[in-house]
């Protein structure tokens, strides 16, 4: 089973960017943590501060790869591109968030990924990534 986990702008900041809200660890330490804890998945890992660099992400993988996990950070909340990229591929998307975006600004209630993804898991912190890798198996 082959699956990508896909992180967008500012997730490379994870360990130092607002420790409160997104916490301590930085996405390749937890990554690896990951990588031994399901060793019989290919798991595989992108980030990209860039719109267009997660799009052709998707249009790489999503024909050949058995899920995605997408945090599209901030894109979630603006990107028609990204909503329409999902639409256009095959690969099921689960829409992940590490903060509960619905107990936060109300600009974060909207989504373009959820209309458009297989499920959304948000709040858990970085669990989140592990319950999607979960839904998956
Ligand atoms: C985030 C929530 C988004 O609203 C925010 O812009 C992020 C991170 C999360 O994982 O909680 O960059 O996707």
């Amino acid at each position: 089973m082959k699956i990508l986990i896909l992180n967008g702008p500012n997730l490379n900041l994870l360990g130092k960017r607002e420790p409160e809200v997104y916490g301590n660890l930085s996405f390749e330490t937890f990554f690896t943590t990951l990588h031994k804890k399901y060793s019989k998945i290919e798991l595989e890992y992108f980030q990209s501060n860039i719109e267009g660099e997660i799009i052709n992400k998707l249009h790489e993988v999503g024909f050949s790869f058995d899920g995605i996990i997408l945090n599209a950070g901030a894109y979630t909340h603006t990107s028609i591109a990204i909503g329409d990229a999902i639409k256009g591929i095959e690969t099921p998307v689960i829409e992940v968030h590490i903060s509960n975006v619905h107990a936060r600004e109300d600009f974060r209630h909207i989504s373009y990924i959820a209309p458009n993804a297989k499920g959304v898991i948000a709040g858990f912190g970085l669990k989140s990534y592990e319950l999607a890798i979960e839904s998956f198996i």
